[in-house]
């Protein structure tokens, strides 16, 4: 026992002494699978996945609009809020007995480490609504007055910003072989139990939820997890019929 703890403090010294911190570093950089708009995601060591939430927000000639593709500005501290409005929601679906990719989170380092998922495609975005709003509402105004409810509508997207992230039916996944039938419905399902978990949380804060965006993501043994973050830049809240941007909901949300 005593010649193992020797021989572990031995080989840290002399990892330690090889890798130095900047050599850390480049071991972590070395990871990188992925760079984002808004997250980077590293490769762990046991396997999961970590991702680094960044400062970076998508908007146009410096506005944040959570709709654009792009990276137009970067907000001191959107990183931290995100991540921890990502971890109250993650831990609060996870405890609802639904599986997500969310292992554990760590604020000082704005990181959080999650389950490698599959994604499906090229990354397929599930939005549900309550209220016809945004795209919605463009789109079908001729038959519904804006803000008109709905009872909890789940729409797919292809994540493709050069098309402009076009919706896609279940018979049309189904089709191009992106998912199956069985792996639809669950999402559908789980959906619209986590938009009740969020809209119910933030209902006890004064807020009203309209519309939130998701991204899901499948297990090795094909089961549908949700994956990616769940913060303010995903959802459409009002307050007292009034819409709140996401830096000021975030920090709203956190207000004791
Ligand atoms: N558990 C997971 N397993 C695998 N990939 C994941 C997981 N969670 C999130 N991702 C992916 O990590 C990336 C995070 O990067 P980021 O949020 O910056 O998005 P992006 O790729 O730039 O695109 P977008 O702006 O459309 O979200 C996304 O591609 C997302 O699909
Ligand atoms: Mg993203």
């Amino acid at each position: 026992m005593k010649f193992a703890n020797l021989a572990h403090f031995i080989r840290k010294f002399a990892l330690q002494l090889f890798y130095g911190k900047t050599g850390e570093k480049e071991k972590m950089e070395k990871k990188l699978v992925h760079r984002g708009k808004t997250k980077d995601v590293f490769a762990l060591d046991n396997g999961n996945y970590l991702l680094k939430f960044k400062d970076d927000c998508t908007g146009k000639d410096g506005k944040f609009d959570p709709g654009e593709n792009s990276v137009g500005l970067s907000i001191e501290g959107v990183g931290d809020v995100n991540l921890r409005m990502s971890k109250y929601f993650f831990e609060k679906v996870n405890d609802a007995g639904i599986k997500t990719h969310f292992v554990k989170a760590n604020i000082d380092e704005t990181t959080m480490e999650v389950l490698p998922a599959k994604v499906f495609g090229h990354g397929v975005e599930v939005i549900c609504r309550y209220k016809a709003v945004g795209s919605f509402f463009r789109r079908y105004g001729e038959y519904i007055g804006e803000g008109a409810e709905l009872p909890a509508y789940v729409e797919m997207t292809f994540k493709n910003d050069e098309k402009g992230d076009p919706l896609v039916t279940k018979d049309g996944l189904v089709a191009l072989k992106v998912m199956t039938a069985e792996q639809y419905d669950a999402i559908k399902t789980q959906t619209q139990t986590i938009t009740k978990i969020v809209a119910d949380d933030l209902k006890s804060k004064g807020l009203e939820l309209y519309d939130i965006k998701f991204e899901f993501g499948y297990a090795p043994d094909g089961s549908v997890m949700l994956i990616d973050e769940i913060s303010s830049g995903n959802m459409r809240v009002y307050k007292n019929g009034t819409y709140i941007e996401p830096m000021e909901l975030s920090k709203l949300f956190f207000l004791k």
